[in-house]
């Protein structure tokens, strides 16, 4: 009897030793680069050398962007006789452990990209049937994030399916970010915290302000419509697990002011902040946009909490967002198609975060407040705010103590 209770208890312990996601990665937004936005399946070693070599040139590793990610259209169209999978000869002639080390060699991190059906949605091999080898695999070739994705999955159960690939990875033994992608339609943020860092949470990204684009039997979203699609989805975010508002297109075709815009809002989401343009050809705005250290300061804010629309009124959009030692992000976006005016009357609004218990108290305490995209004091919070925005462009402030 006795035996057999040690031998009951020994797996358990067993099972969950496995049963479980690396803890400690993620702590703040993931940060880094993803191929898809720009390059789609074209891709190859060079285009990931230049970019890891962009990554230390541009400043951008200095500004904490860390990871490299390929995306779909790295495999060949087969397995091999083992069943592993095989990088495409002609796009990765030296193999993906010797890519990984290229990138590790610089300070960075590096990432691929599978899917928890039978096929990718480019139509490469997916890793149903193959979790554990594909994991094993991908800790032999040094990765460290795998963007798992959802096309060709028929009538999996989608918790079970990431679950799989949770243990998997975690059973090869090399911590990996996992970030899934099943675009929100079984509502990851409902379950999602103890199997993945980050899972997206709308279908894809397009780079404009405002569009849906239909493909058939699914659409690509711009800017608002992805910001818009969820509601109160805030709550699930927080160190280790993040909600993913896709990967940027910041110096993709919109204008600077909707870089500018688009990079806040996914700074303010605490959404991980992976760009997708191709750093080789980006303008020296885009370079400024990406790489501005107090923006990015309020992605990583070690609280993570999750910026709320305070209030879309009129022509202004305004979110906020609670940060560390009691101060405050927000942004002032103008939605309107020319320069519009603000005047904020600090004393006539009452701003809070009921989930957090939060409240910016500007009767008892003056804030100080810094413009965040020109890096300058502009008044404090005794006085109205007063500022002309562009169209489509945001005030991103933080109030300091
Ligand atoms: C899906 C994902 C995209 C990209 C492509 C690759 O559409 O949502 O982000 O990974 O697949 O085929």
């Amino acid at each position: 009897m006795k035996n057999r209770t040690l031998l009951l208890l020994f797996i358990f312990i067993s099972i969950n030793a496995f049963s479980q996601k690396f803890e400690g990665l993620a702590e703040t937004p993931p940060m880094g680069w993803n191929s898809w936005n720009t390059f789609a399946t074209d891709i190859n070693e060079e285009l990931v050398k230049d970019i890891a070599d962009k990554f230390v040139e541009l400043g951008l590793k200095d500004a904490g962007y860390e990871y490299i990610v390929l995306d779909d259209g790295w495999m060949s169209m087969e397995r091999d006789e083992n069943g592993d999978l095989v990088p495409d000869p002609v796009k990765f002639p030296s193999g993906m452990k010797a890519l990984a080390d290229y990138v590790h060699s610089k300070g960075l991190k590096f990432g691929l990209y599978n899917d928890a059906g039978t096929k990718t949605c480019a139509g490469y091999p997916g890793s149903r049937g193959y979790e554990y080898q594909d994991a094993k695999k991908y800790a032999e070739w040094g990765v460290d994030f795998l963007k798992y994705d959802w096309c060709n999955t028929g009538k999996q159960n989608a918790e079970a399916s990431y679950i799989t690939m949770r243990d998997a990875l975690y059973k090869a033994g090399r911590p990996v970010v996992l970030s899934i992608c099943e675009w929100g339609d079984n509502e990851p943020w409902t379950w999602a915290e103890d199997i993945g860092h980050m899972w997206r949470v709308t279908g894809d990204i397009i780079n404009c302000w405002d569009c849906e684009v239909g493909h058939g039997t699914w659409s690509s979203w711009g800017i608002w419509p992805i910001i818009n699609m969820r509601g109160n989805i805030r709550k699930a975010a927080g160190p280790g697990h993040w909600n993913d508002y896709d990967m940027m297109e910041v110096g993709n075709g919109l204008t600077d002011a909707e870089d500018r815009t688009h990079f806040a809002m996914w700074s303010m989401l605490t959404s991980p902040l992976i760009m997708g343009n191709d750093l080789r050809a980006a303008s020296k705005e885009t370079v400024k946009t990406l790489s501005n250290k107090e923006v990015i300061a309020v992605n990583q804010d070690k609280l993570g909490i999750q910026a709320l629309r305070f209030s879309n009124e009129g022509d202004f959009e305004i979110w906020v967002k609670p940060l560390a030692d009691g101060e405050w992000a927000m942004a002032f976006v103008n939605m309107a198609e020319e320069p519009k005016n603000l005047d904020f009357d600090w004393n006539k609004h009452q701003i809070g975060d009921d989930l957090n218990n939060r409240r910016l108290d500007v009767k008892n305490n003056t804030f100080q407040i810094r413009d965040l995209y020109n890096h300058t004091e502009i008044g404090n919070t005794g006085n109205n705010l007063k500022a002309t925005i562009g169209s489509h462009d945001v005030l991103m402030v933080r109030l300091k103590n």
